[in-house]
C-alpha cells in the first residue's frame, strides 16, 4: 500500500519539509554577525521544523557548533540548570571523558558530574549541587557555550525552543547578565509560541530582555511553494490535484503549514484517482469535527465580552473596528472592545496586522462562524 505522502503533528524533515530558504537565510547571516533572534510564531507553525532544518544545515559546518534546548518540559530551575547542561554536554562534545575535563576546569563550583549509558547505548549526563551552589551552578552552566566557543574556536549557535517557559523561575535577569558577554562567540536563538508572554519579556522596558533580539517573523509559506510540494507528492503516489484545488486548499488554511498538511493528507487519504470539489469540502468538515473539543475549549475559556468580540471581528473581517456604525451594531462601546481586544491577544486569541485583527487559529475562525 502507499503511504500518504502528507503528515502533520511533530516537526517535519527533509521531503516533508517545504521552503522557508529566505528565512534559512536569514538566520545564518544573523548567526554570522553575532545577533540574538527572538522567533514567535503561533501554534503549529513550524517553528521548531525550521529551527531544526537550521540545526541540521550547519551540522557539517566545522565553524559552528548548534545546542538546541527544549524548554517545555523543564519545570523547575534546578530542571533547567540539569538539563540545559545534558544537553550542552552531549552537543558540545564526543566523549564522556573529553567533556568532564573541559567542564571541571571550567566551573566555579565543585562540580559533581556523572555520565551514565541508558539502554541504546547513549550517554546522558547529570549535573548534582547542593542548593547553596544553585546559584554559581547556573552561571557555570550558562557559561558554558561561550567557555566552549573560545576553546574550540568556533562558533557555537543555542537554540531555546520554548523559552516562554523561562517566566516561571524567574532566572531573566541572571539569565541575561550572563549571556550578554557572549554575543561574539555565541549566538542564541529563542523560539516560542506564546506572544504576550514573550513580547512582554523582550517588549517591556523593566524587564532584563528588554531590546536585546532581533525579532524573526516567519510567514505562511507562499502558495507557489505549495503548489509544487503538494502536487509532486499526489504525482509521484498517482493520484491528480490541480493548481486551483491546491488554491482552494490554501484559503481554506491560510497557508497555516499544520492545516495545509492535515488537509493534504485527508483529501489524499479519500481520493482513489483525481481530487474533486466533494472530497475537499467531506475533508474541512471533518478536521472541524476532530478539533471540536479543542474549540470548545478555548472558547469556554472566553468571557461573554470576549466572545461577542470574537463575533464582532468575524463580521467585519478585522477591519474598522472602531467606526461608529460597526459598534453600534454590536452594541458594543470603544472602551470595551479595546479592553476586550487586550485580553484576547493576551490569551493569544487574536492578534493584528497592520490595522486588521484575525483569530490566530484560521481553524478556529472556521469553527467559530458554524456557531
Ligand atoms: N516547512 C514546513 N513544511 C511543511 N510542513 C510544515 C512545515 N513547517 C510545519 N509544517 C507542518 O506543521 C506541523 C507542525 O510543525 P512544527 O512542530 O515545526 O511547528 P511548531 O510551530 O514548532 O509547533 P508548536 O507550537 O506545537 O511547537 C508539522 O507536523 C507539519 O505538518
Ligand atoms: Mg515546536
Amino acid at each position: 500500500m502507499v503511504k500518504n505522502p502528507f503528515y502533520f503533528g511533530n516537526e517535519v524533515y527533509d521531503e516533508d519539509f517545504c521552503n522557508r530558504v529566505k528565512e534559512l537565510e536569514e538566520l545564518k547571516k544573523d548567526i554570522d554577525v553575532g545577533l540574538n533572534i527572538l522567533l514567535y510564531a503561533p501554534r503549529r507553525f513550524g517553528k521548531t521544523s525550521l529551527l531544526k532544518k537550521l540545526q541540521n544545515d550547519l551540522k557539517n559546518d566545522a565553524s559552528y557548533k548548534v545546542v538546541f534546548f527544549d524548554l517545555f518540559s523543564v519545570s523547575s530551575i534546578d530542571e533547567f540548570i540539569q538539563k540545559y547542561f545534558n544537553v550542552l554536554a552531549i552537543a558540545l562534545e564526543t566523549t564522556p571523558d573529553k567533556i568532564l575535563s573541559l567542564f571541571k576546569s571550567t566551573f566555579s563550583i565543585r562540580p559533581n558530574i556523572t555520565a551514565t549509558l541508558n539502554q541504546n547505548g547513549e550517554t546522558s549526563f547529570g549535573l548534582n549541587f547542593s542548593k547553596s551552589e544553585r546559584n554559581n551552578s547556573l552561571e557555570d552552566v550558562l557559561n558554558l557555550p561561550l567557555v566552549y566557543a573560545k576553546k574550540m574556536g568556533v562558533k557555537v549557535v543555542v537554540i531555546f525552543d520554548e523559552f516562554q517557559e523561562i517566566e516561571q523561575f524567574e532566572i531573566e535577569k541572571k539569565f541575561r547578565s550572563v549571556i550578554q558577554t557572549h554575543s561574539k562567540e555565541v549566538s542564541y536563538i529563542f523560539c516560542g509560541s506564546k506572544k504576550s508572554i514573550l513580547s512582554e519579556m523582550f517588549n517591556d522596558r523593566t524587564r532584563a530582555f528588554y531590546k536585546s533580539v532581533k525579532h524573526l517573523h516567519i510567514n505562511e509559506i507562499s502558495l507557489e511553494d505549495w503548489e509544487m510540494f503538494a502536487s509532486v507528492k499526489f504525482e509521484r503516489t498517482d493520484k491528480i490535484i490541480t493548481k486551483e484545488q491546491i488554491e482552494h486548499i490554501y484559503t481554506i488554511t491560510s497557508g497555516f503549514p499544520y492545516y495545509m498538511q492535515q488537509l493534504l493528507f485527508m483529501v489524499w487519504d479519500s481520493t482513489q484517482r483525481s481530487v474533486n470539489d466533494t472530497i475537499i469540502k467531506t475533508a474541512l468538515k471533518l478536521m472541524i469535527e476532530r478539533e471540536y473539543d479543542l474549540y470548545s475549549l478555548i472558547w469556554s475559556n472566553l468571557t461573554p465580552n470576549q466572545k461577542k468580540c470574537v463575533k464582532y471581528i468575524l463580521a467585519f473581517n478585522g477591519e474598522n473596528l472602531y467606526a461608529n456604525e460597526s459598534l453600534s451594531d454590536f452594541s458594543i462601546s470603544a472602551t470595551t472592545l479595546k479592553s476586550t481586544l487586550e485580553a484576547l491577544a493576551k490569551k493569544d486569541v487574536v492578534d493584528r496586522k497592520n490595522d486588521r485583527y484575525y483569530l490566530v487559529d484560521p481553524f478556529m475562525k472556521l469553527w467559530v462562524e458554524r456557531l
